[in-house]
């Protein structure tokens, strides 16, 4: 979000450097930063984790992630030789003060190399039950109490519930200020994403009909293809809703329906968005089963494989009933979206991977054609693709050519690939940049990660107490269970078909 300029100095301390997240995202990042030229003059990443490693050992771990991952592809030697000279590691102990002891005085020989003090970004990239020990152990050995330098990442899952949530969020402010915090939702830094902005606050056209007079219905579907991978273990305990829709579909809705921010300021930005989760109408557990709908997906056939169901994956409970698939549909209260549903989808082993916001305007007030000439027309419909294809298409009624008035809808298109030659950055690119930068508007705020919990408490609540429909319900490679499409359905509307181009 920021305009171009490089960081200040940085050092990055990466808790959890020998997992996964570091291996596949946040070290092609880095990487691609380094290529691009963003880095700062002076950086440098020391890696933490459990395990005995040698520099070495951890430098060759992240090139075979850099080179699987990259979007740029297998490293150039010479390339990799000036990056990896800036990497090293430490074995950690997370509630061990020697590790930190150790930790403050390399970071104070890098610092006096440097000549000046850096940002100190401490990087949580571990399940949140150690968050608690080493922000303890940051706040004793005071590496992080310089608050104008020091920033801390943290992965999602931000809490497993709201009470979670809450406490981790004041054993963090315990030691950091809110501006120091960087709470990571990865689907903000996608490019398509940051574009819903400059689509809706750029342009002057679709602000004056960006409401419940001219807008029937919005769709958010966030599908993918894969299913639990090897991530059993994390996932059986936490499913859809808590995975995916407390997040990531949580903030597409937050951006299609915020009120214009006065300006990009980080805190401008994420009041209007945490105004949106406060509106949105909390259900009633009885109301429950009219607005949510939970999945599950049993064995089936993707792309021409057989894929086994949920309840087989490893690491998943044989009697699961955790959902794997959850469509909601929310009313927003305030002025603007009175009354217009916002229908939400997400669920794995689905037919495609496809991300889009389907934005549908309310037919025209009067037909004034002839009947033969209207039975193919469709209200207006406006997709913002946000993966695999990224773009932005807009439906609206054509006069068919002919000698008689025949209606029919036609397409008006904008797609990252026909416009722009380069390729966009990674989320993680973008995100990173911003935390050394020190620009939080792409990153969840306190309170907003809390209101996001207090929109789907009432309806995990209710999940948990009741019992579930007979899972599996769905088989994988398919749209879902059928009361999602009944879920819609009631109201007369329906999923809008999609396939990527
Ligand atoms: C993660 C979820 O946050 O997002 C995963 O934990 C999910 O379960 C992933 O697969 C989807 O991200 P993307 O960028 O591939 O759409």
């Amino acid at each position: 979000m920021q305009s171009a300029r490089k960081p200040d100095n940085t050092i990055i301390i990466i808790f959890g450097a020998g997992g996964d997240l570091t291996w596949r995202k946040i070290s092609p990042a880095f990487y691609n930063l380094f290529l691009d030229g963003w880095l700062p003059d002076n950086f440098s990443v020391i890696g933490l984790d459990i395990k005995d490693m040698p520099d070495d050992d951890f430098r060759t771990r992240l090139l075979d992630g850099i080179n699987q991952f990259s979007r740029s592809g297998k490293a150039k030697q010479e390339d990799w030789d000036k990056f990896s000279a800036m990497l090293s590691y430490q074995k950690a102990n997370f509630t061990n003060q020697e590790t930190f002891n150790k930790l403050a005085q390399r970071i104070e020989e890098i610092e006096e190399k440097w000549k000046g003090k850096s940002n100190r970004i401490f990087y949580m990239a571990i399940p949140p039950k150690f968050i608690e020990a080493i922000a303890e152990q940051l706040g004793k050995s005071n590496i992080a109490c310089d608050k104008e330098h020091a920033r801390i990442v943290v992965e999602k899952p931000f809490g497993h519930d709201l009470n979670s949530a809450r406490s981790l969020n004041r054993i963090i402010c315990s030691i950091f200020d809110e501006h120091q915090v960087y709470r990571i939702d990865h689907y903000l830094g996608k490019e398509t994403v940051q574009n819903m902005l400059a689509f809706r606050f750029a342009n002057a056209l679709f602000e004056p009909i960006w409401n419940r007079n001219y807008i029937d219905h919005v769709q958010i579907t966030v599908a993918e293809q894969v299913g639990v991978e090897h991530r059993g273990g994390y996932y059986d305990n936490a499913g859809a809703l808590r995975d995916m829709i407390q997040n990531h579909l949580l903030q597409l809705l937050c951006i299609t329906a915020m009120e214009p921010p006065v300006s990009f300021n980080a805190d401008e930005v994420r009041n209007k968005k945490v105004d949106v989760l406060r509106a949105i109408r909390k259900y009633k557990p009885e109301e429950v089963h009219s607005f949510a709908v939970r999945g599950q997906y049993g064995k089936g056939w993707i792309e021409g494989e057989r894929v086994v169901s949920y309840r087989e994956e490893s690491g998943v409970n044989t009697k699961s009933v955790t959902e794997t698939f959850a469509a909601l549909k929310f009313f927003i209260d305030n002025w603007r979206w009175q009354d217009v549903p916002f229908y939400l989808r997400t669920g794995k082993r689905m037919t495609e991977r496809i991300s889009v916001i389907t934005i549908q305007f309310r037919p025209v007030p009067h037909r004034a054609f002839p009947a033969e000439s209207v039975e193919n027309w469709h209200p207006n419909r406006l997709i913002l693709n946000i993966q695999p294809d990224k773009g932005i298409k807009l439906r609206f009624q054509a006069k068919k050519p002919g000698l008689k008035m025949i209606l029919n809808p036609v397409e008006m298109s904008f797609d990252y690939d026909d416009a722009y030659q380069a390729d966009p950055p990674e989320a993680y690119e973008t995100l990173l940049l911003d935390i050394m930068l020190g620009d939080a508007t792409l990153f969840m705020r306190g309170d907003q990660v809390e209101a996001a919990w207090e929109v789907i408490m009432p309806i995990l609540d209710y999940w948990q107490s009741s019992s579930s429909p007979e899972f599996p319900n769905y088989s994988s490679g398919t749209w879902g269970p059928e009361d999602s499409e009944a879920l819609i359905a009631r109201d007369g509307n329906n999923w809008i078909m999609l396939t990527p181009k």
